[in-house]
């Protein structure tokens, strides 16, 4: 079974973010089944799953409820959409949801089916406000270094991990990049968070007045950074950054796909570092990732000029065949009411220090570790070939990516960012469970400094 697996998937998948000649080599781990923060592969061999899938099983594996809410959708309404005025109970209850829960006082709820559409669709409603609003020279989009947004043409362009852009012309006119907030590796000797975070925003403010603030439209960031190393905001950043960008009579928009939830130890990542968003996305722990669904969420200001602008032209004419599914809207929808009953904010923040002090305790002092770093349930180490001068390994040694396969046999999932290992488990993760994933990274660790001959 394993084998004829593996030959099966070799000679048909070409995997999202996988080099397809290593997946030719090496093969795929085929996972068969889940139960809370495990999963299994098809030959019974349990993993603890500290990455939450890619930032998404929050409810673990195995949430019957979802499963009965999928069903009972799929019985009753298996698909409508939402164009044209058409609507259904499971959109409309979630739509309110969300805007009861926002950080901010929102509006509107946008429905598309991945964070990648929903980043898109705010590159266009961006576009789109500014024309109506008939600014048309205002369209340029503010990202960062390191910033990831997904994987379709504006989403990618967006995305400040440059490697993606490589080859696929990307990315497309009117997204720049600023740099990011890393105070490990962008602080200069002796300045404060403080004294960084105004760094940068001076940066930005420079930026903008090179492009010109009449070309400058948005700014879009992730309150925690994800795929780019879990980098947190140093203190004061996004204060400073919305001085700038309020300045500029940029919209600000908060893309809460990972942090959205819980995960940061506050309903929304907006709220754990202070940001006032214009717009929001959000999406996978929306429905734990069992049903795929994202949402974009715009405050007053944004939708009046949308309504105004659609007028002429008949209709908002943007939207996908399964915005707001019913079976993906029923099964977020669950998926909020699980969460309220069991107060997923004040789980997080119980079992927050676990991990993190957990993380501090036993691996800042480790030779191979520069930072830790982490809040709420998301957590880091960045590995370094030399602790002082913070050195990096050199990346085709792959450190991180070794890292991670030694975890793997040691039963542990998580993922390497570059060399940056990082934890997301599932939010309904035990307080042993997270001991659990502590030791086994730790033997991780030092497989690789063994593998490293150190
Ligand atoms: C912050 C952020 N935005 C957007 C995306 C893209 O989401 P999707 O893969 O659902 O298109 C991701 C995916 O990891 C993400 O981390």
């Amino acid at each position: 079974m394993s084998e004829a697996s593996t030959i099966l998937d070799v000679a048909s998948i070409l995997h999202p973010f996988t080099d397809p000649a290593t997946h030719e080599r090496q093969g795929p781990l085929v996972l068969d089944t889940g139960q809370g923060a495990w999963v299994s592969d098809q030959d019974g061999t349990e993993y603890l799953e500290a990455a939450s899938g890619l930032w998404c099983a929050s409810l673990g594996f195995n949430e019957p409820r979802l499963a009965e809410a999928a069903y009972r959708q799929l019985r009753r309404l298996p698909y409508m959409h939402l164009f044209g005025s058409r609507s259904h109970w499971p959109a409309i209850e979630l739509a309110k949801r969300i805007l009861d829960l926002a950080p901010v006082p929102m509006s509107k709820v946008f429905f598309a089916n991945s964070g990648s559409e929903a980043a898109d669709t705010v590159v266009k409603m961006v576009w789109f406000y500014n024309n109506a609003l008939g600014r048309p020279a205002k369209k340029k989009i503010v990202a960062r270094v390191d910033g990831f947004h997904g994987s379709t043409v504006a989403a990618a362009s967006l995305t400040g991990i440059f490697r993606n852009h490589l080859k696929f012309d990307l990315p497309i006119a009117n997204i720049i990049h600023t740099s990011r907030p890393h105070y490990y590796r962008g602080a200069l000797p002796g300045e404060s968070e403080e004294a960084y975070s105004s760094r940068l925003a001076e940066e930005l403010d420079r930026q903008i007045l090179d492009e010109g603030p009449d070309t400058v439209a948005a700014m879009i960031a992730e309150p925690v950074m994800g795929a780019g190393g879990v980098l947190l905001p140093p203190r004061g950043y996004f204060e400073k950054i919305q001085e700038v960008t309020d300045k500029h009579d940029m919209l600000f928009i908060a893309d809460e796909v990972i942090c959205g939830f819980g995960r940061t130890g506050n309903m929304w990542g907006s709220q754990t570092f202070g940001i006032r968003p214009d717009v929001f996305t959000t999406a996978k722990q929306l429905s734990s990732g069992y049903a795929p669904i994202s949402a974009v969420v715009v405050n007053e200001r944004v939708y009046r000029v949308l309504r105004e602008g659609s007028e002429d032209i008949g209709y908002f004419a943007h939207g996908f065949t399964y915005s707001g599914h019913p079976l993906s809207a029923a099964v977020a929808l669950e998926c909020l009411k699980i969460y309220e009953e069991m107060d997923i904010v004040e789980q997080v923040r119980r079992l927050a220090p676990y991990l993190q002090d957990g993380l501090r305790s036993r691996f800042a002092d480790h030779p191979l570790v520069g930072e830790v770093r982490g809040v709420g349930l998301v957590g880091a180490v960045e590995l370094v070939r030399d602790k002082a001068t913070k050195a990096p390994f050199e990346p085709g040694k792959k450190v991180g990516l070794r890292c991670m396969d030694f975890a793997l046999k040691r039963g542990l999932i998580m993922r390497a960012l570059g060399d940056t290992l990082a934890v997301a488990p599932p939010l309904v993760v035990r307080e042993g469970e997270i001991g659990l994933i502590l030791e086994r990274f730790e033997l991780a660790l030092n497989d690789t400094l063994r593998w490293l001959g150190r």
